[in-house]
């Protein structure tokens, strides 16, 4: 049995993202840094999206050019980017090229990911856009991912649930699913967005992505993640029964940073996404391998937890 589990950490992006207080730059390079130096398989770094919908990612090529020199001493470690469309894809190519210019690096940035829902109303409220016209916009992004011979990672953002449409059926997650792969996506990352399952609904969808787009692509970590939040503290559970059934790769934020704003409540912040921390506690005690170093991580841990509650004004609940 292949026991290895590979990790994405989100901290940076998923984590960071919906933060209202701007956070410098260069405290999150420190925090890529760390991440870089931890042995995690591959980092979230930011988004190329539109800054009106998303300020705290604004400086996305700044924050890829200050860290591009420890990129290039841990080639090893991926660097991603989300991105939603076209103009987004543009703008990571030449970041990349900004860093084969000055630094000599082939790929700075190895892999973008683009993002859609299976619940039409989170992917108008997220994207401003229906599923079907979202997958459309990726398709330039597939053909730019080629032609530089980069990745593509494909979000089905509520794959579990929807903070606006309730349950989603698995039939629905795997439709997206196949869409995505069509258009050219080499990997699906299942996002449990507010957090709700439990074992037993992320087993069944994993069910469901074995039935319909086979045993071979939930087992392959290239092709298949999970990425999820820990709103309702069932994270971990679900990632081990995940791992039972055969997925290898999973995402996770140092310092468990995120806190969806669709499961806050003014007063108190939702727990984000899983902590990478718990997450590989968890999956190394069920017997899998995690080739992370645990100092490293606790170093990235604290750095995020750090920046986040700086950022934040003195008596915020979260
Ligand atoms: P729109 O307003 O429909 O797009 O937004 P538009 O094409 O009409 O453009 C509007 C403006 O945005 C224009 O500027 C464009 O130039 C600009 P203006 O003329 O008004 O000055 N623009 C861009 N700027 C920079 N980079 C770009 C870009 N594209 C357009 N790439 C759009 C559509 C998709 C752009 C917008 O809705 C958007 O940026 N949404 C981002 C939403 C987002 O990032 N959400 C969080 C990530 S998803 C997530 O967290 C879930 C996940 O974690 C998995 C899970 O948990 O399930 C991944
Ligand atoms: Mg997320």
């Amino acid at each position: 049995m292949n026991d290895r589990i590979r990790i994405t950490d989100v901290a940076p992006r998923d984590g960071l993202q919906n933060e209202a207080a701007r956070i410098p730059t260069e405290d999150k390079a420190r925090l890529v840094r760390a991440l870089l130096a931890s042995g995690v398989d591959e980092v979230e770094v930011s988004s190329f999206v539109s800054p009106k919908w998303i300020p705290q990612l604004g400086d996305a090529a700044e924050l890829f050019a200050m860290i591009a020199p420890d990129s290039a001493k841990r080639r090893q470690v991926v660097l991603s980017t989300l991105v939603p469309n076209e103009k987004g894809a543009q703008a990571a190519i030449e970041v990349n090229q900004a860093a084969a210019r000055v630094h000599g690096l082939d790929r700075l940035i190895a892999k973008l990911s683009v993002f859609t829902a299976a619940s039409e109303t989170f992917s108008k409220r997220n994207t401003n856009a229906t599923i079907a016209e979202a997958i459309e916009r990726f398709v330039p992004v597939a053909s730019i991912a080629r032609e530089h011979g980069l990745r593509l990672r494909g979000y089905v953002s509520c794959a579990i649930r929807c903070p606006f449409e309730g349950d989603i059926k698995a039939s629905k997650v795997v439709d997206v699913a196949a869409k995505l792969l069509e258009i050219g996506c080499d990997e699906i990352d299942f996002g449990d967005t507010i957090g709700a399952g439990t074992p037993e609904t992320v087993g069944a969808l994993c069910e469901v992505v074995r039935t319909e787009l086979g045993d071979d692509l939930l087992r392959d970590p290239e092709r298949c993640t999970l990425h999820l939040h820990d709103t309702f503290g069932h994270a971990t559970a679900c990632a081990v029964e995940a791992a039972r059934l055969g997925v290898r790769s999973f995402d996770s934020a140092a310092g468990g940073l995120g806190g969806c704003p669709y499961a806050s409540t003014p007063e108190r912040r939702a727990p984000g996404n899983v902590a990478t921390d718990a997450l590989t506690t968890a999956l190394r005690d069920a017997g899998y391998t995690i080739n992370i170093d645990d100092a490293g991580l606790a170093e990235a841990s604290t750095i995020a937890r750090e920046i986040v509650a700086g950022a934040r004004p003195t008596g915020d609940a979260s």
